[in-house]
């Protein structure tokens, strides 16, 4: 894994999206997999503000949904992908894919959104923050490594930390839609974002662990081409930090 450690938030949000534009510019992204969550809310920032790139014909997966919350609900994940990626990046919004966390078949459902990411041609660069329990997606600890979309129970940490966007933690759904740690290991590339402290243990298992399905994000060691960008903090229990930055400072001159 490649990891890249900055000083700030904004700092982070501005080298990812740098990474994006780029990639689109060059043809090689065109479908991006998103994530919701505070931690990549830098990176949509950061890509508002460079609207004038082909952010517009950019196709959009999203990584999950909550099962049971109807689409219009503020929370919903179609919903905060609306507000935080497909209105201020100016995306079509017939082009932003969400799992449909309301089917009426919802294994169908689970289903047809990995044939449509298949459709599409795979997503080319798949953005994802990770959890306190090391969970990227909603997979959390134990999830399979083979596992596609499907419906998983929240684990209750995680409902609680998801609890501040809610009124109170018994609105916050048990169930959700999320794309498999399988699934997600498809995306030709990879960019993990974490910020702050709440984050260190995690990532210093992800990165330096075992793999374990007990550190879901470990699997990413197995990913050919997974760059994970931190602020200090989210850095902070990492061992090797010293290596990271002499590696940072010399990049093979086409890395530049
Ligand atoms: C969100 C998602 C989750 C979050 C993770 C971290 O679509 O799949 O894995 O990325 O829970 O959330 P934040 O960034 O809010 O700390």
């Amino acid at each position: 894994m490649k990891v890249i450690i900055l000083a700030t938030a904004e700092e982070v949000g501005d080298h990812a999206a740098r990474a994006i534009i780029t990639g689109v510019s060059a043809g090689t992204i065109s479908v991006l997999g998103v994530a919701t969550g505070s931690s990549p809310l830098p990176i949509y920032r950061a890509l508002a503000a460079h609207r004038a790139a082909d952010l517009h014909t950019l196709t959009a997966y999203a990584l999950d949904e909550y099962v049971g919350l109807p689409a219009a609900h503020p929370q919903s994940y179609r919903s905060v992908i609306d507000a935080e990626v497909t209105i201020p990046l100016g995306l079509d919004p017939d082009r932003v894919h969400v799992p449909d966390g309301s089917a009426v078949d919802i294994e169908a459902a689970c289903v047809s959104y990995d044939l449509a990411i298949a459709d599409s041609g795979g997503i080319d660069l798949q953005i994802l923050g990770i959890g306190g329990d090391g969970h990227i997606g909603f997979n959390e600890p134990t999830s399979s490594f083979a596992s596609r979309t499907r419906v998983k129970t929240l684990a209750p940490q995680t409902r609680a930390d998801n609890a501040r966007f809610f009124e109170s933690i018994d609105d916050v759904p048990v169930h959700c839609i999320t794309q498999g740690l399988g699934t997600i290991m498809e995306a030709k590339q990879i960019l993990l974002v974490a910020l702050g402290a709440t984050k260190a243990s995690a990532v210093a298992a992800a990165v330096e662990g075992p793999i374990t399905s007990m550190c879901p994000a470990s699997i990413l060691q197995m990913h050919p081409d997974a760059t994970v960008i931190l602020d200090s903090a989210a850095a902070s229990k990492l061992r090797l930090t010293a290596y990271y930055h002499y590696v940072a400072a010399h990049l093979p001159i086409w890395q530049r």
